[in-house]
């Protein structure tokens, strides 16, 4: 027996109605905010998560599905979508577009983690970029874009905004940080100790407890904004007041990944455990120039579609759309078989979503695998009604029986089927 690789899941038959479920939810959004779709590769050179993402991150420095294809190339499998929306704007010459660009992408992306719940190696991701504006009301709208996509899905999650500044006020910030834990760092996780010279601010973000005692008393970013950046990150919580969307200011939060410039924001829930972080983003004003392109300014997030769906199924939020056929054909003999097959066709040409028995099963196994199925309605055809030209349908929403020619199928399930306002 092969078995599927750690930290990977199917998603089977029974379950992908869920998934097409946020994904719609997803698309449906996008529309709302008249975002268009982006698609890019699931592989990318490494040099561009490198200078990406950033060398020091973890998700670079240790998470990297990478790898030397046949030509000898460093090619990684993507952790995130931004970088390489980032790369597709600069190679297309997407900023000579008008600006702002809107888009949005649904992708798997790969991390080498410790697989738990809610955490994967491969997971997917519903992800939003907005290019080419610096106001602060485009990160509002994009908090309310992510805010109104968790609510369309029934949840509520806890939005905690931040700002960590441009690169002068977090200079001043990061020194502030030093001096305050350097005295403290023999008390400090070795993950802390290495962070400290090469990216102080995430020993923020550090989870062991000890840690966390160490900087609960530590100096707060926004203490440290310059006047620009301050004024930036009060209009933003301005419009999120317009936008009528409540939030926490949690000064802890610096995000994983290195491009972050200003707002930076997570959903965040308290049902699913330890990696209660459904949805992440924040401004990013520094990245494309990083990789190459004009100056731009830009500002997104992406939602773990697992977590998501974890949330949806402990908080009990209804996933509608679990498919079902409309009329299930039970053919009493081959005679009869033949014509369940024919009034298949016919109804699929009419767009009635229907089935046959294909199992030479009795009668009476036929019933119960269409009672499985779910079918609306089951159409019996017997070997008197085969004379007679009709079949006896029995509508399993309240069992009630009709005689129902041949020729008027598909006007009677059309029929059928919107009345019940499917
Ligand atoms: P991120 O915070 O690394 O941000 O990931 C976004 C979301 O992806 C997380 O909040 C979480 O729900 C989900 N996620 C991350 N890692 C895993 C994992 N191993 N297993 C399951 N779910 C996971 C980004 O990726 C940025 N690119 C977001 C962004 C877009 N910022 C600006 N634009």
């Amino acid at each position: 027996m092969i078995s599927i690789p750690k930290g990977t899941k199917d998603v089977l038959p029974a379950d992908s109605y869920k998934w097409q479920y946020v994904e719609e939810k997803a698309r449906e959004i996008a529309r709302l905010y008249n975002l268009r779709e982006i698609r890019t590769p699931v592989f990318e050179h490494t040099e561009l998560f490198a200078r990406g993402v950033g060398e020091t991150t973890d998700v670079v420095t240790k998470e990297m599905y990478t790898f030397f294809d046949k030509g000898n190339r460093s090619i990684t499998l993507k952790p995130e979508g931004t970088a390489g929306v980032a790369r597709s704007f600069v190679e297309n010459g997407l900023y000579s577009t008008p600006m702002p660009l809107k888009m949005y992408y649904i992708i798997p992306a790969f991390r080498y983690e410790r697989p738990q719940a809610g955490r994967l190696r491969e997971f997917h991701q519903f992800g939003v970029e907005i290019y080419g504006s610096p106001t602060p009301d485009t990160d509002a709208e994009v908090i309310a874009l992510a805010h109104d996509f968790i609510a369309s899905l029934g949840l509520r999650a806890k939005l905690h905004v931040n700002s960590i500044g441009c690169k002068t006020c977090r200079k001043a910030f990061n020194d502030a940080l030093k001096a305050y834990l350097r005295p403290r760092l023999d008390e400090m996780c070795p993950d802390c100790r290495a962070r400290f010279d090469k990216n102080p601010m995430r020993i923020l973000d550090c989870k062991v407890p000890e840690c966390r005692k160490v900087t609960a008393g530590a100096p707060v970013i926004t203490d440290y904004l310059c006047d620009d950046c301050r004024a930036h990150f009060d209009a933003v919580q301005r419009y999120l007041k317009i936008a009528g969307i409540p939030y926490d200011i949690d000064t802890k939060i610096v995000r994983g990944l290195d491009y972050y410039t200003r707002t930076v924001f997570e959903f965040v829930s308290e049902e699913i455990g330890a990696q209660g972080t459904v949805l992440g983003g924040g401004r990013y004003d520094g990245l494309i120039e990083a990789i190459g392109g004009p100056a731009t300014p830009a500002v997104g997030f992406a939602a773990g579609l697992e977590r998501l769906l974890l949330l949806m199924e402990k908080s009990g939020a209804a996933i509608p759309g679990e498919p079902a056929p409309t009329v299930y054909f039970a053919g009493m003999d081959a005679a009869c078989r033949e014509k369940a097959f024919a009034l298949a066709v016919d109804l699929r040409k009419a767009g009635i979503p229907c089935e046959v028995d294909h199992m030479d099963r009795s009668l009476k196994a036929q019933f119960k695998y269409a009672d499985k199925i779910n079918a609306r309605f089951t159409a019996v055809i017997g070997g008197n009604e085969l004379a007679a030209g009709v079949m006896n349908v029995k509508d399993m929403s309240d069992s009630s029986q009709h005689t129902v020619a041949f020729d008027r199928a598909a006007e009677f399930f059309a029929h059928g089927n919107s009345c019940k306002g499917e």
